[in-house]
């Protein structure tokens, strides 16, 4: 008999009494604990009440026989090493045990020697088995674990590197009175604009990014452009436009903010086709950018500039009007409309209540 870590607790299930206490004494003799049970439902009381290790099983048993009794046995003690000890000499039913995991399928009559052995064996092999378990299950538990400390990582790095982005958004709107805080007014608002549009809060916090982003592609528009007063030349608004392109190549190296990306490069495209980079329209262009761009509308109006007095939020929506089915798509006027109706009711909700 191989040595084993202490006693180990076998569970003989025989019908006939004599081969019961038979083999029960020679596995008491050989150090085990043994357990007898003389029908299939007795063993499964007993494996319900003690934990057992190795399973000597009859094949031939009143009630339910051996064959069924394997997979019943290894759902209440799936790591048991079952061995089947019978007078049925049938290929069939050995070859059906082994299927549902059984380790072994022995003869009656049998010596006491072999008998020995083949235990030994089989608790070697459910050993090794076992070892074999924990050794993958480690393995599994040490990749989910690096997995996951590699994505957090990542998601420290993206938030970092948007952070970044934020704050040279924010420095170069502070230099200019007129823009100061723009950026996040349009990510605020935009973001409230999607919720109503009952987008998913992956998608809402995209364009809550893009809105913070949306201009960042400014840094590389000449200086004196940006702060001119008055109108642009044709010259100088063609080189404005071109902070959406730059914009999108300041950030493609950011793999991570793909559809943010997309939503900076279109924030200017016009739901009639009539806008730029691309002239896409209608719902070609991307959910986020149409949201964009009209609130980027909608805050030019509602923020004073030096060639125009600040309007109400109510007024804006209002002169947005003309723009529904030209440069804004209908259904998100409607939506910014809903947004910030809900707004002045709070602001004048907090009035009140002052
Ligand atoms: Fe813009």
């Amino acid at each position: 008999m191989a040595p084993t870590d202490g006693p180990v607790s076998l569970l003989v299930v025989d019908d006939e009494e004599s081969i019961r206490n038979a083999v029960r004494k020679f596995l008491i003799l050989q150090g085990h604990e043994v357990a007898v049970a003389a029908t299939g439902e007795e063993a499964l009381a007993i494996l319900r009440r003690q934990k057992i290790t190795g399973i000597l099983l009859d094949v031939n048993l009143p009630g339910t026989n051996g064959i069924d009794l394997v997979p019943r046995i290894l759902e209440l003690e799936p790591a048991a090493a079952i061995l089947m000890l019978t007078a049925v000499n049938d290929a069939t039913s050995a070859a059906l045990c082994m299927q549902r995991g059984a380790l072994d399928y022995l003869l009656k009559p049998i010596d006491l020697v072999h008998l020995g052995r083949a235990i030994a064996g089989a608790l070697e092999k459910r050993r090794t088995l076992i070892e074999g378990q924990q050794v993958t299950r480690r393995l599994e538990e040490e990749v989910a674990l690096r997995v996951a400390e590699r994505r957090q990582n990542q998601e420290i790095q993206e938030r970092i590197s948007v952070a970044t982005l934020e704050a040279l958004v924010n420095a170069l709107e502070a230099k200019d009175p007129y823009l100061r805080g723009h950026s996040a007014r349009v990510a605020d608002l935009s973001a409230s604009v999607a919720a109503h549009l009952a987008r998913p809060d992956e998608e809402i916090e995209i364009i809550r990014t893009a809105g913070r982003l949306h201009d960042i592609g400014k840094i590389g528009i000449r200086e004196e452009i940006l702060n001119k007063q008055g109108p642009l030349s044709d010259e100088e608004y063609e080189h404005v436009k071109q902070h959406v392109l730059v914009g999108s190549q300041i950030l493609a190296p950011l793999v991570h903010l793909k559809q943010v990306i997309t939503c900076v490069r279109s924030h200017h495209e016009r739901w009639d086709g009539r806008g730029y980079p691309d002239r896409l329209a209608a719902e070609a262009i991307p959910l986020g950018a149409r949201v964009i761009g009209a609130v980027e509308i909608f805050d030019a109006l509602t923020t004073s500039r030096p060639y125009q007095e600040k309007m109400s939020p109510e007024e804006a929506v209002e002169r947005m009007r003309d723009l529904v089915g030209t440069a804004i798509d209908p259904e998100i006027h409607e939506a910014l409309e809903a947004v910030v109706a809900r707004r002045q009711a709070l602001v004048f909700l907090d009035d009140v209540q002052l």
